[in-house]
């Protein structure tokens, strides 16, 4: 057996397999499913402070690969996260990474005080890229990003991982999020793209644009996360964006991810998403690798040597 542990953020991590935020929901139905134990972390749905009711139908239209999703941060708000959830989410047998988003620095900062001293918390995710909430959340400027993390930080001594889109200047966003305090990025968000009614020629989505995710954007994910490790040798990267099997996961490692980042893949099938860790064990197991970590960030380095 090779060694799967991650060490990241301070913490240990069972695996690298991380289930990312939004299609696992908050996991009360994948835990009443699957054995959570056998991923390394479950990412919940962002929460705000208050309820939302997300957006319109249709919420998820078709693509190419994948799918647009345009659900607008539904959630039941910090309150009821906290009454409802939080206490069945304490028990899960995995680390907890809990995802915020707020209108402001200050209401980010009023989220991670309310989760500050909440057991079951171990990573508090800024989500600061929301392709699917009107001039709010999506970070196209450094200078946003900064003060959201701040607003994180100044709250909370969890560690806080900044979840950056993938488009525009993205390697200078990264470092306004671990300039402002963050401890690592999740990298990628969906990318935002639309579909257009064909009888109609009106956009399907309400709000025209929604967020691509799934096997259409693996290789800009994989890219970018490339870039960020090669940018930030010694930062934490959750590489997730369209990674659905076993090679995907090895790329992500290749390319600098410490962690991976699986969502759509759950959607599509989450039993291939809990077989994971396994198989990556057995891949290390038959080419006489004893540790995970020596596949991270291998790209950089002139590549793996296997027997
Ligand atoms: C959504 O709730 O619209 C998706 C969340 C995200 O992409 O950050």
């Amino acid at each position: 057996m090779a060694a799967l542990t991650v060490r990241a953020l301070g913490l240990e991590f069972r695996n690298p397999v991380v289930l990312a935020s939004g299609p696992a929901g908050f996991g009360l139905e994948l835990a009443a499913a699957f054995d959570l134990s056998r991923i390394g972390a479950l990412t919940t749905k962002t929460v705000t402070l208050e309820p939302r009711r997300g957006n319109p139908q249709p919420r998820l239209v078709d693509a190419p690969c994948g799918v647009l999703n345009s659900i607008g941060l539904q959630n039941p708000g910090c309150d009821a996260f906290e009454v409802d959830l939080l206490p069945q989410i304490r028990a899960f047998p995995t680390r907890r990474i809990v995802s915020i988003a707020g209108r402001s620095p200050e209401e980010v900062a009023a989220l991670a005080s309310r989760l500050a001293g909440e057991q079951g918390v171990d990573v508090l995710e800024v989500n600061l890229s929301c392709p699917n909430v009107h001039g709010e959340t999506v970070a196209d400027n450094p200078e946003t990003v900064r003060a959201f993390v701040r607003g994180a930080r100044s709250a909370s001594t969890r560690p806080i991982l900044a979840k950056l889109p993938g488009e525009g200047k993205y390697l200078d966003l990264v470092e306004a999020a671990l300039s402002a305090g963050a401890d690592g990025v999740a990298l990628i968000n969906a990318l935002r793209g639309m579909r257009i009614h064909t009888e109609t020629g009106l956009p399907l989505l309400d709000r025209q644009v929604g967020g691509l995710c799934g096997p259409a954007i693996f290789p800009i994910a994989l890219h970018r996360v490339f870039e960020a490790r090669k940018a930030f040798p010694e930062t934490v990267i959750v590489g997730t964006g369209g990674v659905s099997d076993l090679r995907g996961a090895l790329e992500m490692l290749f390319a600098g991810a410490d962690l991976i980042g699986f969502g759509f893949a759950v959607m599509a099938d989450p039993t291939r998403v809990f077989r994971l860790a396994q198989e990556l064990d057995e891949w290390l197991t038959k080419r006489g690798i004893a540790d995970v970590d020596q596949l991270r960030g291998a790209s950089h380095r002139g590549g793996i040597h296997v027997r």
